[in-house]
């Protein structure tokens, strides 16, 4: 079904999230521990590479980026305008350049970067092995490209909300992309937030190098055509997909709570999981609303 892995439905979807985004939604699901871990896989260990991090969102990953490399050495592409207007905000962020763009067209020419970086984003990519074909054309001979997302849950309910709501590609899936484009020595590693102690992996981080001599690509001359939707049924697939979406929320939140009381000594302070404040709120505010509604059903 994946209601949302099409592109004028994640501009919809992002237009709304995007307020919330920061603040609420993206610590529940992809935390400064995950980000760290993931980021070492894709060797920014030269600050004055040339970084490009595509569907940079609010800049989230970016931040991670510039502790390596200088930000006026980063650009940021995201086909939301939105998502772009928080990242421009941050002050670590403000030596990057920021460009409104297609991960299945990259809007610059081959071999520009040393370093390629995607977070979360190909959820969204209707043509995904496109986009990691992108990513492989605009990195230089020996560069790297990583590549991170979330795996196909292995629990049926959550699998089932997962792929109405949008991309949740299986392991094999990121190694076949991987290796269909080109990439050699692919390396990968398994992150989780915290609260997830559940058996099956979460989310993966994939990285591999472009051959000095291999397969090329062209810069596409137009955006890959995207499944054609009416107003009506992009309203819907957005509304839906959201609500899909919003049930791991909870999820997340009760995994919070759960964790709270079983804090692992072994993890830096700094990576300790707690709900911020704006959570904590609305957390609060959620509880209050449930309690209320319980007492006017048994008053
Ligand atoms: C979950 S956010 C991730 C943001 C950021 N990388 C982070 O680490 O927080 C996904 C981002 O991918 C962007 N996106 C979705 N489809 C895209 C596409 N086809 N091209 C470029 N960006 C895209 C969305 O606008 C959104 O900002």
């Amino acid at each position: 079904m994946r209601l949302i892995q099409h592109k004028k439905e994640a501009y919809w979807f992002y237009r709304f999230l995007s307020i919330f985004y920061d603040d609420y939604v993206n610590p529940l699901f992809w935390t400064e521990h995950m980000r760290d871990q993931s980021l070492e896989l894709g060797q920014l260990n030269n600050p004055d590479y040339k970084v490009i991090d595509v569907g940079s969102g609010t800049g989230f990953t970016t931040q991670g980026i510039v502790k390596q490399v200088k930000s006026t050495n980063v650009t940021c592409v995201d086909q939301s305008p939105h998502q772009l207007a928080k990242a421009k905000e941050k002050p670590d962020l403000h030596g990057c350049t920021f460009v409104e763009g297609d991960a299945e067209n990259i809007p610059f020419p081959d071999n520009a970067f040393d370093r390629y970086v995607s977070a979360g984003s190909i959820e969204y990519w209707p043509h995904p092995l496109k986009g990691v074909q992108e990513s492989y054309r605009v990195i230089k001979p020996g560069g790297v490209a990583l590549l991170i997302g979330p795996l196909e849950p292995e629990n049926g309910f959550a699998r089932f909300m997962a792929n109405a709501w949008m991309l949740f590609p299986k392991d094999k899936e990121y190694r076949e992309w991987y290796e269909a484009a080109g990439f050699k020595n692919i390396k990968v590693r398994y992150i989780r937030p915290q609260w997830y102690r559940r058996k099956g992996e979460y989310g993966i981080a994939i990285a591999g190098v472009k051959p000095l001599t291999g397969t090329t690509y062209s810069q596409p001359t137009t955006t890959v055509e995207d499944e054609k939707g009416s107003n009506l049924q992009i309203f819907w697939r957005v509304l839906i997909g959201s609500l899909a979406g919003f049930i791991f929320i909870p999820i997340a939140l009760l995994g919070y709570l759960g964790n709270a009381f079983r804090k692992n000594p072994r993890m830096p302070k700094q990576y300790q999981e707690r709900l911020n404040m704006h959570q904590a709120i609305a957390m609060a505010a959620i509880l209050g609303f449930i309690i209320f509604v319980l007492w006017l059903i048994f008053k």
